[in-house]
């Protein structure tokens, strides 16, 4: 493992692994907080809902970060994807590419996924840890699949960039939204993340496990739920879920 510090985050790099999710899960406790590993080849990347997550090795990224969980991000867990999501999108603004947030956290250009987030979350000897694994489309040009479109940053911008500066400047971008989130709270980031809501104001299906609410995507409210107005009328505010791309 090749090794890079700043401001005291580790940031390491593994030629091979099957998930750095799976991985960091197993031995969370061995890292310090922020500790972050990426994988050139990841050969088992996993996404939500146990699908699998492709990547070109060595042109995209796929990393994970461990988090070690203090009283006060406690009460802000629910967020941790939307913050990392809000992060992604940072990042690649500074690219030049302009994306949206598919709550709670896929990054989309337009209506193509540039990016995935999974969070997981593990407790060892009474300590709560959160893997943050994601996926970022950097150099790859993507093959249009049959049901999600993809992009990447290099389909965007016709440039190549190093995956590992990007990596850094995320992981600087993160770490002080986290550190915020502690501190301060969801409420700064609600009007972001509102402005950046892929799908406002559409008729969507969310999917709940194994049901289906379907509604008008109308904002996000105080605690970062989803606030979906249903044919009666009601907004319900879900907390997970997820926004099908069909209409
Ligand atoms: C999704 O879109 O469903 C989430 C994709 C998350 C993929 C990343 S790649 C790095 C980390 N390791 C994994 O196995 N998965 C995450």
């Amino acid at each position: 493992m090749e090794t890079a510090k700043k401001r005291a985050i580790v940031v390491d790099k593994i030629q091979e692994i099957k998930s750095t999710n799976s991985f960091l899960k197993q031995i969370c406790e061995q890292f310090p907080h922020f500790y972050t590993l990426r994988a050139v080849n990841q050969t088992a990347g996993r996404g939500r809902f146990s699908r699998q997550w492709i990547s070109a090795p060595g042109d995209d990224l796929t990393f994970s970060t461990v988090i070690h969980v203090s009283d006060e991000l406690q009460k802000w867990l629910v967020n941790i994807p939307q913050i990392t999501a809000l992060g992604i999108q940072e990042l690649l603004l500074s690219m030049g590419v302009k994306s949206l947030i598919k709550w709670p956290n896929d990054i989309l250009v337009e209506t193509k996924k540039i990016a995935g987030i999974l969070v997981e979350g593990v407790y060892k000897n009474n300590k709560q840890y959160l893997i943050v694994g994601v996926g970022l489309n950097v150099n790859s040009m993507p093959q249009e699949k049959v049901d999600i479109p993809a992009t990447s940053i290099l389909d965007q911008t016709g440039k190549k960039n190093d995956p590992d500066e990007l990596l850094q400047k995320f992981v600087d971008i993160f770490s002080s939204k986290i550190e915020t989130l502690s501190e301060n709270g969801f409420a700064q980031f609600k009007n972001p993340l509102n402005l950046l809501l892929a799908f406002k104001n559409e008729i969507r299906e969310v999917v709940i496990h194994d049901s289906v609410i379907r509604g008008e995507l109308v904002g996000v409210g105080d605690d970062g739920g989803l606030l979906l107005k249903t044919e009666d009328g009601a907004v319900k505010s879900l907390i997970s879920g997820e926004i099908s791309f069909k209409k």
